[in-house]
């Protein structure tokens, strides 16, 4: 009898399709209000369509609401979603939203708005001061700024995480291994993200003192206009970049997992869309 029941999980479990599998092994959601930045298009829109999917009451920022078409559709679909304008290098409009949000805690805050810059402008041929600044301000001033600003109202929710989407770029010990992939020297993009990597990781530490838990997360080769915009250069010069990508759903839906069950000793660590460790 004994042997019989072992056969028939073995049987089970030789049956079970991926899906089951997935859906065994995944953990409960664990939803509270998350607020993300550039979320009208790309992994910001897959985040945002996530959170909602698993429950979470979503702050869905971008900088035109007007033109944010996908976006306005998902929060006239789902009451939990709103959206709210903000332009990431706008000081102002980033204390002004803390101060409309004064009453709401924050479980999760994701920094992911993020721009790869002009590609000449950094060509060794024709670097451009005024592109790396842009770059710098969006991309690695912007998420200290935003989560500092937003710091009280995330240490005032239940989960207190802030979140930086970084990448592989920005990886010192990775510059030979995104080359081998195919993908060209950007050196305005690469310094932004490890820019980037230091200061939350030094935010880390600061933010620890509020329990808030701090990490950099990096969302693998994502199907965006970034991507393509990286792709389409690349096969025009004859180079075309082989590695794969995944949809923004499905890396969308890995941050998420790994967002929801963060824990405390993962504070200021660089992660992999899968939880892994990333080498600085
Ligand atoms: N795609 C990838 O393979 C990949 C890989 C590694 C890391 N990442 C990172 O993932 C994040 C999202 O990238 P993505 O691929 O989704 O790029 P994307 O499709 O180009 O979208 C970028 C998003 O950032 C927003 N944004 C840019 N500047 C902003 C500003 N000043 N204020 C507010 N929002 C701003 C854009 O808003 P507008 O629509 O208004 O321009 C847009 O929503 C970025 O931080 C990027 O570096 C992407």
């Amino acid at each position: 009898m004994k042997q019989l029941a072992v056969l028939l999980v073995l049987w089970s479990v030789a049956n079970a399709s991926a899906a089951d599998i997935t859906a065994a092994t995944e953990p409960a959601p664990n939803p509270g209000t998350v607020l993300i930045t550039g979320s009208d298009r790309g992994i910001g829109l897959a985040l945002a369509r996530e959170f909602e999917s698993r429950g979470w009451q979503v702050i869905a920022t971008c900088r035109d609401p007007e033109k944010a078409t996908d976006l306005k559709s998902l929060a006239s679909e789902h009451s939990t979603v709103s959206i709210e304008k903000l332009d990431v290098s706008d000081d102002v409009a980033i204390d002004a939203l803390v101060t409309k949000l004064k009453d709401r805690p924050i479980d999760a805050l994701v920094n992911n708005a993020g721009v790869t810059g002009g590609f000449e402008a950094q060509t060794l041929a024709g670097l451009d001061a005024n592109e790396f600044s842009r770059v710098l301000r969006v991309n690695s001033y912007a998420p200290l700024r935003v989560s500092a600003a937003f710091l009280k109202l995330v240490a005032a929710s239940k989960q207190r995480k802030i979140i930086a989407i970084s990448s592989g770029y920005g990886s010192l010990a990775s510059v030979e291994k995104i080359a081998s992939y195919g993908y060209p020297s950007a050196y305005f993009y690469a310094m932004s993200k490890a820019a980037l990597n230091m200061a939350m990781r030094e935010f880390a530490f600061e933010a620890a003192h509020s329990q808030v838990i701090t990490v950099l997360l990096a969302p693998g080769a994502v199907d965006t206009d970034m991507q393509r915009g990286i792709r389409e250069r690349m096969s025009k010069m004859g180079k075309p970049i082989s590695a794969p990508v995944v949809t923004p759903e499905a890396s969308a839906h890995s941050m998420v997992l790994v967002i929801e069950q963060l824990r405390v000793e993962q504070n200021a660590k660089f992660l992999a869309r899968d939880g892994s460790e990333i080498p600085w």
